[in-house]
């Protein structure tokens, strides 16, 4: 078969290990042939692509980022976007088109699907967002790094009598917040799911630091402000640094905010990322020759399996009230005269 990929919106480590799966099984069981095309459904719409060979693919496991460049183009928003995509896949004869992206790359690939394209998506997102499947590759490297960061600024907070707010990304989830919060041992987590009051959070801490306790971390998932992207997202970040004003002005405690920012999707996966992206591709390519077309591949419990995209693309998978309790658990509950 003549096989189409493409990775789009923002990167994530474990992309490469995935177009590896993808290819090496493809060429090795199946003699395929595949086409990469080039910063995502831009790549697609303009016809920019590489031709993938077991040479152009060799040594990227480890590799972060992605071979085959990404971008946040959506075709639905431009005028005949989707028809100018059938055109180029028309064009070089691709029989079926594997697209690794999140839940704005995986609704294009839904309308691909509903004009009659075979198309099979796969999941990506560091912010581990996305309905249907329990992990996305990419999240577990983005909570290593954060909770390596949240242990570094841990000792540096103590050394300075300190609170240091950190700002992890999550988008309209606190995915990454929870998990490198609960991990790293953060004395207060911020998240989307659970909305917060600033003087209970600043009680928080003046109670921990009136028990001896003479600096505290706090860990926050980022919120939108700004210009727009073609997908409607606002650009994130800045609120870990107005949060970390406002706690200074309410606890008098000297605080400063650190924003880990693209430090969290950038370099090389972890081993869990390298595995899951490489079930995923190795399950991508299989649901291709299976003719499984219209379906994402995920993760239920320790199996991969293929779910239909629009049960993927019906709503953002938030931390459940499981994870919530064990964060608050953990916390001391605030003296309620406040
Ligand atoms: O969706 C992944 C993500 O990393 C979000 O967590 C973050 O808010 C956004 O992308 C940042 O986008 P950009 O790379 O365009 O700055």
């Amino acid at each position: 078969m003549k096989i189409g990929i493409l990775t789009g919106g923002g990167d994530c480590p474990g992309l490469n290990a995935v177009i590896r799966a993808v290819v090496r099984k493809g060429i090795f069981h199946h003699k395929d042939e595949f086409v990469g095309f080039l910063e995502g459904w831009r790549g697609v719409m303009e016809d920019h692509s590489t031709k993938l060979t077991l040479d152009s693919i060799a040594g990227i496991l480890p590799r972060g980022g992605t071979i085959l460049r990404t971008s946040r183009t959506n075709p639905a928003k431009k005028e005949g976007g989707i028809q100018q995509c059938l055109d180029t896949l028309t064009r070089h004869k691709i029989d079926s088109l594997v697209v690794l992206g999140g839940d704005d790359t995986q609704s294009v690939t839904y309308k691909l699907d509903q004009a009659g394209f075979k198309v099979v998506g796969i999941p990506k997102t560091i912010d581990n967002d996305l309905s249907g499947t329990d992990f996305c590759f990419g999240f577990d490297t983005a909570v290593n790094i954060a909770t390596e960061a949240i242990d570094r600024v841990h000792t540096t907070a103590e050394a300075h009598n300190r609170v240091i707010v950190v700002e992890v990304m999550g988008r309209d989830s606190g995915w990454i917040a929870i998990y490198s919060g609960i991990a790293g041992g953060a004395d207060v987590i911020l998240i989307p799911e659970r909305p917060f009051d600033l003087n209970e959070v600043a009680e928080t801490i003046r109670q921990r630091h009136a028990r001896g306790r003479y600096f505290s971390v706090v860990v926050i998932a980022v919120a939108e402000k700004g210009k727009k992207d073609e997908f409607g997202h606002v650009r994130l970040g800045g609120v870990g640094t107005i949060i970390a004003q406002e706690l200074e002005k309410r606890t008098g405690f000297e605080t400063r905010a650190v924003v880990l920012g693209h430090i969290q999707r950038g370099g090389s996966p972890t081993a869990f990322d390298r595995m899951l992206a490489t079930r995923y591709g190795i399950g991508g390519i299989d649901a291709v020759h299976r003719h499984d077309f219209g379906k994402m591949v995920a993760l239920r419990g320790t199996d991969i399996v293929t779910i239909p995209l629009k049960e993927a693309l019906s709503r953002t998978r938030t931390v459940g009230q499981d994870l919530i309790d064990v964060a608050m658990g953990l916390r001391e509950p605030v003296n309620k005269s406040v």
